[in-house]
């Protein structure tokens, strides 16, 4: 098995677990965040800059690289670990979440969908087959498999027909999948419905995947709800692979998601809201570019180690910000990344000594009423 899941140890009065995940290409230890790289790059920052921020698995898409600059190009260029000098792990999304947000651009059959291009409005077509041979020629450690991913609020009829399609996809991608040095993940969907969401995680638990995505969550529904289907979902989740928790990345959903055995994520929140110049810190959300913070000559967050809260101030990145230059969102983007990975490993120590839902409590605490 490409991908495999080591738990080293359960957290006392949590599901969180503490582990490692192997890949071909290296070791992570989970529970991990991943940065998104969704066009071959992590916006605006090197390789180099990602690591530096503690990132070491990252995700990109296949609906955007399918598109441009195209996967055969990839493939051509020796896959995309060598496209974009990444040599840790990649995880590749299906598309599953991308053609379903096009809205009218897109008609869905039980054989695929058709949908047209963001770019320039040309036709195409996705089939779990062909979303198979596209993540192949990518060439990630992880694929994910073609789902439906149902918006919200989301009937229970529609609900019940897009998480059995997904199951009959995520079979029909198992078919087709043939690289041995990538493991396919299943993605589980099924809304907000506690027996639908089982239904579909036993049909995919059945069809014995190296990993499994929990789809369709954090997709407008309130937080709460998101954490109601995670405590019940999650206790029927096989203990010895890895759960990811798909497009998750504010700092209270990480912590309430590893609570509950989530052992992977991934979010553009850090990156997009960077180059807004919003940034975290751990007296919660700052919008860095607003005036009141002209003449603050403090770094972004006084608790951070990061290069950019080590070397510069509040004052001069908003500057950059408000002038258009790049160095303001780099610096922003540096800071979110590396918060977020400091996070995880803060959260990881706490697993590893049974304090998890202590450091909860004292993170949130400052968090929320910074
Ligand atoms: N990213 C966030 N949610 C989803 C989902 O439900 N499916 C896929 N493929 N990607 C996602
Ligand atoms: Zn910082």
């Amino acid at each position: 098995m490409p991908v495999k899941i080591t738990i080293d140890k359960e957290e006392k009065h949590t599901r969180a677990r503490l582990g490692r995940l192997s890949t071909p290409h290296g070791v992570v230890e989970t529970p991990i965040f991943m940065p998104v790289g969704t066009q071959a790059t992590v916006k605006t920052m090197t390789p180099d800059e990602v690591k530096q921020t503690g990132g070491r698995l990252i995700l990109s898409n296949t609906y955007h690289l399918y598109l441009r600059p195209g996967h055969e190009l990839v493939k051509e260029a020796g896959g995309l670990h060598k496209f974009m000098n990444w040599d840790g792990p990649i995880l590749t999304d299906s598309g599953g979440f991308q053609v379903f947000s096009l809205g009218p651009l897109r008609t869905i059959t039980e054989e695929g969908v058709t949908f047209r291009s963001h770019i320039d409005g040309s036709k195409h077509y996705f089939t779990p087959e062909r979303v198979m041979e596209i993540e192949e020629a990518l060439g990630a450690d992880i694929a994910m498999a073609f789902d439906e991913c149902a918006p919200y609020p989301c009937d229970r009829e529609y609900a019940l027909a897009a998480l059995e399609r997904t199951t009959r996809w995520a079979e029909r991608c198992k078919k087709a999948h043939k690289r041995e040095d990538q493991a396919l993940f299943g993605i589980v969907q099924g809304s907000v419905y506690h027996d639908l969401r089982e239904r579909s995680a036993r049909e995919l638990i059945d069809l014995d995947f190296p990993g499994y995505g929990i789809g369709g969550l954090s997709v407008g529904e309130p937080k709460e709800v998101m954490y109601d289907v995670l405590d019940h979902l999650m206790p029927i989740m096989p203990k010895d692979k890895p759960r990811y928790l798909m497009g998750v990345g504010s700092p209270d959903c990480l912590i309430e998601g590893v609570i509950r055995g989530v052992d992977m994520f991934d979010c553009v929140l850090p990156t997009r809201i960077a180059r807004n110049g919003t940034v975290f810190t751990h007296k919660g959300r700052l919008t860095v570019r607003n005036a009141e913070y002209a003449r603050d000559f403090r770094p972004l967050d006084e608790q951070c180690d990061c290069y950019a809260c080590r070397n510069f101030t509040r004052a001069y990145i908003r500057h950059l910000i408000k002038a258009n230059e790049i160095l303001g969102i780099r610096l922003t983007t540096i800071h979110n990344l590396h918060f977020l990975q400091r996070l995880m490993e803060k959260i990881r120590e706490a697993i590893r000594e049974d304090r998890l839902l202590q450091y909860r409590a004292e993170f949130l605490e400052q968090f929320n009423n910074g």
